[in-house]
């Protein structure tokens, strides 16, 4: 056996040695190397050998197996190589690899997904609305007079069109249509098909007809925030609470919330709200203008006139509201100093992120 195991060895080598194509290296697999070959077949007849000459016929087996299948692999590599023109075909298999590039999220996106995490652990749901608005959800339902200029605070680009496509008109709808101005809109539409107690935050990109510069863009992205129930349940005091753990949250350290007297026709408290300076814990510095505060959005309770427009029953139920830009949250988180960079499609940019 020991002799009939040297002679395959070297016939196989002998064979591979010859072969000049894949296909008849592929037979001689079967032949040398097959369940059925005559080298395996032996192999399997070691069990009826004695303990002394198992000892010796079985590594001669193995051996023999394992250089024929290394000779193999070296020859399968070597016609590979054989069967492809690399010359003709362009390839220059000794340049070294090019690396691939993967996409980035831009900033704006990642603080977006940060802060839908942080508000969906806390219970509340996502809502969408159009970026076509009428203005009757912009404006009228929010409570801003008629023909009063407070309609302007907002910058407002009019659209010429009296009516758009987009934009499912309604009874409630007036004609005028515009991008809408802020995500504050959707606090109505969410209301009108769903009843407290809700929870439900809103991004979502908005336009106005802005001078740009560091901190002010035509068209940036707002979270708006609502939460309602019946009287009582919803104070001011669970607005700070919320804020204070979602901004915590997001900062992944503890934040103080500061609330400043304000006007909103669609707030009634309203204030604009501060946090305290990620970058100097309040102590002042020249990101917070030594003042320790940052500005970041404006927020109220509900006024009972939106609630009303919603559907709901005046005097029954009660909530805060409140809205503030992405872009200023994704300025403190990764220390962006000009708000233009979020959109200008400078890949440099965004590659840092
Ligand atoms: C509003 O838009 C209100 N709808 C917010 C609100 C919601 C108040 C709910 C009460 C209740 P304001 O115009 O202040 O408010 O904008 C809110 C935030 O959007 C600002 O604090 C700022 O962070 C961001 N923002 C406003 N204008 C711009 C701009 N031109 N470019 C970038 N961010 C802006």
């Amino acid at each position: 056996m020991k002799e009939q195991i040297e002679k395959i060895g070297q016939a196989g080598e002998a064979a591979l040695a010859t072969l000049a194509t894949l296909p008849e290296l592929e037979a001689w697999e079967i032949e040398y190397l097959g369940r059925k070959s005559e080298l395996n077949t032996l192999l399997k007849g070691l069990r009826d050998l004695s303990p002394e000459d198992k000892k010796v016929v079985g590594p001669l087996g193995n051996s023999t197996k394992q250089k024929l299948i290394a000779l193999f692999d070296a020859k399968k590599k070597e016609l590979l190589e054989k069967s492809v023109d690399w010359q003709a075909e362009g390839i220059d298999i000794t340049a070294p690899g090019r690396v691939t590039r993967v996409g980035h999220l831009n900033p704006l996106t990642r603080v977006e997904h940060e802060i839908e995490d942080i508000f969906t652990s806390m219970g509340f749901d996502i809502a969408s609305g159009p970026e076509v608005e009428t203005e009757h959800y912009n404006f009228d339902a929010l409570n801003f007079p008629k023909d009063h200029p407070s309609r302007d605070m907002q910058d407002t680009f009019w659209l010429a069109s009296t009516s758009h496509g987009g934009v499912k008109s309604d009874k409630k709808s007036t004609d005028r249509y515009l991008p809408r101005t802020h995500t504050s809109g959707v606090q109505v539409r969410y209301m009108e098909t769903h009843k407290p107690p809700l929870r439900v935050i809103v991004p979502g990109r908005v336009f106005r007809n802005e001078a740009t510069d560091a901190t002010h863009e035509h068209t940036f992205y707002q979270f708006e925030c609502l939460m309602v129930d019946v009287e009582g349940e919803v104070t001011v005091a669970t607005f700070k609470h919320v804020a204070e753990e979602f901004f915590s949250k997001f900062f992944g350290e503890k934040v103080r919330i500061r609330l400043r007297p304000s006007f909103f026709p669609f707030t009634e408290p309203s204030f604009e709200f501060d946090i305290s300076c990620i970058l100097c814990d309040g102590a002042g510095c020249a990101t917070c203008k030594q003042g320790g505060w940052i500005e970041l959005g404006g927020a109220g309770m509900v006024n009972q006139h939106v609630l009303e427009s919603a559907g709901y029953k005046r005097g029954v139920y009660q909530g805060f509201a409140w809205g503030f830009g992405v872009g200023r949250m994704a300025m403190m988180k990764y220390g962006i100093n000009d708000n233009r960079l979020f959109l200008s499609g400078d890949l440099r940019f965004i590659r840092q992120f």
